[in-house]
């Protein structure tokens, strides 16, 4: 693939689309071909699918929870993330496998071999070139999400964001290419850490880091 696949993961309000806007903005403006995307959604038909799954008014059961993901993940995968990485340019994705072992495996208890099953099949086992992590001490959940809307999922409780929190850390120790990010602190000193990374894997050089 001639392009870079670079994915934001972490629980909830842990700083993914500040940082994915920031690198998307910086890159695209010195002339870097950047698609910024997002799961659940990234397409049309993706996007209709995060509707049902994030709306706080639907009890969805858990199965139907992880088919749904994996249906938009199929989907945003083979119609969007791969077209644009054979074109060569460089995909920044908030959220993507991941979040589905931490939430659907680590979270809700679904086997984490079924869900493994299913990632490989929606991403036809394709992997990022880099997967930040963004892991923050659950105080700030609360103060950086006061006043934003609480979808579905941002409404489990405080055991729940422990799991998954848990769940990202053990996940990311046996993921190739993946780091994980400590996001309490100050959004410059994140930012820093993330052109670190994009250097160390060889998608970003030196050089272009200055221009940045
Ligand atoms: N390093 C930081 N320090 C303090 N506040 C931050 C930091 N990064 C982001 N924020 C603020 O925290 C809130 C959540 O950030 P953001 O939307 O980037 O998180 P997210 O991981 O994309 O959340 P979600 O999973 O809900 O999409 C926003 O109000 C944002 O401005
Ligand atoms: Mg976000």
């Amino acid at each position: 693939m001639k392009g870079k696949f670079i994915v934001f993961e972490g629980p909830d309000r842990s700083g993914k689309s500040t940082q994915a806007s920031m690198l998307s903005k910086a890159l695209s403006e010195n002339g870097f071909d950047v698609v910024l995307t997002r799961e659940p959604g990234g397409d049309q038909v993706a996007e209709q699918i995060r509707n049902i799954l994030l709306n706080p008014d639907h009890n969805v059961s858990d199965m139907a929870e992880l088919f749904l993901y994996e249906a938009a993940r199929a989907q945003h995968t083979q119609q969007k993330i791969i077209p644009a990485l054979m074109d060569g340019k460089i995909v920044i994705c908030e959220r993507y496998t991941m979040s589905t072992c931490a939430y659907q495996g680590y979270g809700r208890g679904i086997d984490m071999k079924i869900i493994n099953q299913l990632n490989s099949i929606a991403t036809l086992d394709f992997q990022p070139d880099l997967t930040l992590v963004f892991l923050m001490s659950d105080k700030y959940f609360t103060q950086r999400g006061e006043y934003l809307f609480s979808d579905r999922l941002e409404q489990e409780d405080e055991a729940f964001r422990h799991k998954m929190r848990q769940g990202y850390r053990e996940i990311a120790q046996k993921t190739p290419n993946a780091v994980v990010v400590d996001a309490d602190r100050p959004v410059k000193e994140i930012w820093r850490t993330v052109l670190d990374e994009l250097v160390k894997h060889d998608i970003l050089t030196g050089a272009d880091i200055k221009i940045l």
